[in-house]
């Protein structure tokens, strides 16, 4: 079948809920098992030299294939898996990389040429900040950065040599919001590539390339996969951008192993009732934080009369469980203990699995900001509010916040 014919498929399928499909789709009817086999291979053989041959020249014209020539192009359990998340993220077609970093360089490394700018909001990703400024520069490609605050300083730092608007939405540990049309009318009137980095809020709260994004780059180590063990991550992308980031990732070698592949399947299943867990959960431990002097601000969209959460509401469905908090205390240590102290939150790295988090963010993991400054006396310290008691939760944070002085 056509690339662009399956697309249709998949479209008119869509037709049923977004719950229902991930629940339905991915199904494996020649050995009657509800979940595909996960087929590890590097070698995938045929019966003829003549049947390799037609096979490859069904590749080169973009046929959608059920089986591909190499391992390294995938197997039946990474086909399975592109096709739920072209469901789940209405995309042409989406990649599959091994980390949700690789999915961020795929994307930019397909889009950019040297002599190039790429114009990035502030507050991106730290690693995605490095390859920008540190990497590409390497390559004569130029990173402009730009206020995600202020919708004119975007549009000031565009110029001719601009070829891609990227965007992380919420900004990274300090949650701004941006107008997200505006951006991609701006791209669109400059015929300019846009991309997004979605892992916050999933195609499940948001879907960047209904709203006309060219990309949509989400880490499925997070909320995709769910359960904290297995790490990847997908490029979701429209007809306009297939081609390039087509052929960056075939001669770049990115491959998500069929075992990871079955994992992030797993977890997508029950995408839609975690999402809805976590964003209740969540709500519930703002309403306690909000009460809590210790607390001076609380960064994620939820104050109705702020401009993230008009912003929020204009474009996303819904919320997922990470979220900041300002704390201002003259005593690090104290803020320290507060962490130190959680019993139910772990301290460390990643998010979007079952299990609820806390990590004190010191001002060299927010990166090189422009646009963002704490006090000396604030201190930020980002949660995830996982899928146990939000109850339990709240009694755990309560306790601790005690340390802080
Ligand atoms: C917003 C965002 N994008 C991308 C990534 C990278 O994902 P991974 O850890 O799967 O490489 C992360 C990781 O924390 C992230 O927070």
């Amino acid at each position: 079948m056509d690339i662009a014919l399956s697309y249709f498929v998949i479209k008119c399928f869509m037709k049923k809920s977004i719950k229902t499909f991930l629940k339905t789709a991915a199904k494996d009817y020649l050995s009657r098992s509800v979940n595909p086999p996960v087929v590890r291979a590097s070698t995938i053989l045929f019966k003829t030299m003549q049947e390799l041959r037609k096979h490859q020249k069904d590749i080169a014209k973009g046929k959608d294939v059920e089986h591909w020539d190499y391992g390294r192009q995938g197997t039946q359990t990474t086909v399975q898996l592109q096709k739920l998340l072209r469901g789940l993220e209405e995309a042409y077609q989406v990649f599959l990389t091994p980390t949700g970093f690789s999915a961020v360089a795929l994307a930019i490394m397909s889009i950019c040429r040297p002599g190039d700018e790429i114009v990035i909001s502030d507050g991106v990703y730290r690693p995605t900040q490095k390859l920008t400024d540190d990497l590409l520069k390497e390559f004569n490609v130029k990173a402009v950065w730009y206020n995600p605050n202020k919708f004119e300083d975007l549009k000031n730092k565009i110029t001719k040599k601009t070829k891609l608007i990227y965007v992380e939405n919420p900004g990274s540990n300090t949650f701004e919001m941006q107008d997200l049309g505006k951006v991609v009318s701006l791209a669109k009137s400059k015929n300019i590539l846009t991309a997004i980095d979605n892992t916050w809020a999933t195609a499940y709260f948001f879907k960047p390339l209904k709203l006309g994004f060219d990309i949509a780059i989400t880490s499925a180590t997070k909320y995709y996969s769910g359960h904290s063990d297995v790490m990847g991550g997908t490029v979701a992308v429209n007809k306009k951008a297939y081609k390039k980031v087509w052929w960056y990732n075939h001669v770049s070698g990115y491959r998500l192993s069929p075992d990871d592949a079955y994992l992030i399947i797993r977890g997508l299943r029950t995408l839609d009732v975690r999402m809805d867990k976590h964003q209740a959960s969540t709500k519930k431990v703002i309403n306690f934080l909000k009460t809590q002097k210790k607390v001076s601000k609380i960064l994620y969209p939820y104050k109705t009369s702020s401009k993230e959460f008009k912003l929020w509401k204009k474009y996303y469905s819904g919320a997922s469980g990470l979220v900041s908090l300002i704390i201002k205390s003259n005593n690090k240590n104290s803020v320290y203990k507060f962490v130190n102290t959680l019993e139910l939150f772990g301290i460390g790295y990643s998010w979007g699995g079952f299990e609820s988090l806390a990590v004190y963010t010191d001002p060299v993991e927010l990166g090189n900001r422009r646009y963002f400054k704490l006090e000396k006396n604030e201190h930020l310290v980002r949660l995830h509010i996982g899928l146990e008691e939000p109850k339990d939760l709240i009694s755990d944070l309560r306790s601790s916040l005690k340390f802080v002085k």
